[in-house]
């Protein structure tokens, strides 16, 4: 990363086990004892024993080779399903619709095939961070920000700590990694705090809708991946801290999407009873879980 542009993005970043700043020495970041590399212009903010048994495992999923064969793999299983995967990441970045010359962060930004079209929904003046825990993802989304006109900022670091102050992003996104997240209340309540309160997040994953468990597509999604037959994790959403939430569904059904704005305190003082017993209705309701198919 050019200095110029990790003088940008120090005063974001923040120690993601301390929450102190971070101060540049040499090719170093340092908050107190602890030292974090920068490698390949990557700053490298994650303690590897800190990282959770499951995040660790699916990080290895995700190395040299996987990293290689992963764009065209994605986009001949698109085709397979009927999907053209370009219009279906556009749609998803135009789903976030981040205000115009804002600061987008992808969370789990793996090659950076979002990059794109985040980049055209954010406009000319907008400037995006893309975080990974895969050094491998993060390479080949380094590649792919270079032919991008607006700065891309790549930082390895753990969903679950994300490594920025809180209120600092004007809208965030994420697609494809928290079903298989350590920690998916964690992640999501991290994704809410380092977004600036109004702006809109986005989540996805695979989970097929209730419609789509039923047909033939359906049935051979989950055949050839369980994790379609995952449900949208509602029981993980922050609801004190989100406002205007939608579900949407994505790549034919096979995928859920959330939409929702970080609360604003000013407006949530006001309707503080109302919006807290509303959280614990949805979190009763939605944990119950549904009737099994497939046996689970
Ligand atoms: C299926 S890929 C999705 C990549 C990209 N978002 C896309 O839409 O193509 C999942 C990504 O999640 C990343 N990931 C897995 N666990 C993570 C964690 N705990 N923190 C950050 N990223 C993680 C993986 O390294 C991988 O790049």
């Amino acid at each position: 990363m050019p200095a110029a542009q990790l003088e940008l993005l120090l005063p974001l970043l923040r120690c993601p086990y301390t929450g102190s700043a971070l101060r540049l020495a040499g090719n170093t970041l340092q908050s107190g004892a602890h030292v974090y590399p920068i490698q390949n212009g990557i700053p490298n903010l994650v303690r590897e024993e800190q990282v959770s048994a499951i995040d660790q495992y699916f990080q290895q999923q995700y190395g040299a080779e996987a990293a290689r064969a992963y764009d065209r793999a994605i986009f001949l299983l698109s085709l397979l399903i009927g999907c053209w995967e370009p219009a279906q990441r556009r749609r998803l970045a135009q789903l976030l619709d981040p205000p115009t010359g804002g600061l987008v962060l992808e969370v789990s930004v793996g090659t950076g095939a979002n990059l794109p079209f985040l980049s055209e929904a954010v406009g000319q003046r907008g400037e995006i961070v893309g975080i990974d825990l895969s050094p491998a993802m993060l390479q080949r989304a380094h590649g792919r920000a270079q032919d991008l006109s607006i700065p891309v900022h790549l930082v390895r670091a753990d969903a679950c700590r994300l490594p920025f102050a809180d209120n600092t992003f004007d809208a965030v996104f994420h697609f494809g990694g928290i079903n298989m997240f350590g920690d998916v209340p964690r992640a999501l309540r991290e994704m809410v705090r380092v977004a600036k309160p109004g702006a809109p997040v986005v989540v996805g994953d695979e989970g097929l809708s209730e419609n789509r468990r039923r047909t033939f597509l359906g049935r051979r999604a989950a055949k050839m991946n369980n994790l379609y037959l995952c449900r949208p994790p509602f029981a993980a959403v922050p609801w004190e801290d989100v406002q205007g939430f939608q579900l949407h569904w994505a790549w034919r059904e096979l995928f859920y999407v959330f939409r929702f704005h970080k609360g604003c305190p000013a407006a949530r003082s006001q309707e503080d009873h109302a919006v807290s017993v509303q959280a614990e209705v949805r979190r009763r309701v939605l944990e119950s879980p549904p009737p099994g198919e497939y046996g689970i």
